[in-house]
């Protein structure tokens, strides 16, 4: 195995669930996410040594932080003789909709397989973040999945066979709008219904199969529509999402083909045809937001096609 002395790792935000497609569809965000750095030590297991970017929030018990059980089950998975002191940068804020806590636990497998000399395939790294993910959200990989492997993918299980990257039509735009409100995602999983009728399971399957349609073609005025066409997550869990309504008539009115929940929420991402209009619908959501006395941060943003990076290693 290679003795790297240390390794930096970044791995980008993800808007899972792309509306319709609950815990099975996700796409990785240009520019936005969470850094990890490790250190190689002597003796085994997974040292936090920092934290920075949380205001004190995060879990500083290596146990139940996902970056560090990330680190941990990847040395695991190398059958490493070393442990690792890690240090996470926050990019992103915390129960957000933007899959910090999976970006966090990328960042940190990867790391820590850059300083194995990425002895492991990226994909075989991805039970280590789910393991990760499990710990804070549930277990799902709408998130680890493109933040892991880039682009937009439908991921049904964690095997490299579950995992289908989807293409990405070149006009699609992003506005990602966060209130500064925290939705922790076991909170929005907890209000979801357990079972469904036959009939929204049906029209619940032909939206996902929309989707995945009009990626393959490339249309993202149908691709919006069909991911808005969701009557069994959103409808649950629109009550944590104040406005949601106007702030969806406000994002159409200033130009976006559609608006969803960014995963668990409160973000929400905008699909739009290009970034001027993408900044236009930004503005105009924060402006409902401003207009209840709620503080909000916007980007915009396109599809990270490769995901996760090492961004430096010192051997
Ligand atoms: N699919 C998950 C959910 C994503 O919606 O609960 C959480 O980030």
């Amino acid at each position: 195995m290679t003795e790297n002395s240390s390794a930096t790792a970044f791995a980008p935000a993800t808007v899972a669930n792309l509306g319709v497609g609950f815990d099975i569809l996700g796409l990785a965000v240009n520019g936005l996410g969470d850094t990890v750095h490790v250190e190689r030590q002597a003796t085994s297991g997974v040292i936090i040594a920092d934290i920075i970017g949380d205001n004190g929030k995060l879990p500083r018990d290596p146990q139940k932080n996902t970056a560090a059980v990330a680190a941990a089950a990847t040395l695991r998975l190398l059958g490493a003789d070393f442990g690792v002191r890690l240090t996470l940068e926050k990019g992103l804020p915390l129960a957000s909709g933007l899959g910090s806590s999976a970006a966090s636990a990328v960042a940190a497998a990867v790391a820590v397989n850059a300083l194995a000399g990425e002895l492991l395939p990226r994909h075989e790294l991805l039970p280590a973040c789910l393991e990760a993910e499990a710990v804070v959200s549930g277990y799902h990989a709408d998130n680890v999945g493109p933040s892991l492997l880039g682009g937009i993918t439908l991921i049904t299980g964690t095997s490299a066979d579950d995992i289908r990257h989807l293409p990405i039509p070149p006009s699609l735009h992003l506005a990602l709008i966060t209130p500064a409100i925290a939705v922790p995602t076991v909170e929005a999983r907890a209000v979801l219904p357990q079972s469904i009728s036959l009939h929204d399971m049906v029209h619940q399957t032909g939206a996902v199969a929309r989707v995945i349609d009009a990626l393959y073609r490339g249309d993202i005025h149908t691709l919006a529509l069909a991911m808005e066409a969701d009557i069994v997550v959103e409808p649950a869990r629109a009550h944590l999402i104040p406005h949601l309504d106007a702030l969806r008539f406000a994002a159409k009115r200033a130009g976006a083909l559609g608006l969803v929940i960014s995963g668990a929420g409160p973000t929400l991402a905008a699909i739009c045809i290009d970034q001027t209009i993408a900044k236009r619908v930004a503005d105009a959501v924060c402006a409902v937001y401003e207009s209840d006395g709620i503080t909000c941060t916007a980007h915009v943003s396109s599809v990270d096609e490769a995901g996760a990076k090492v961004i430096n290693v010192v051997a």
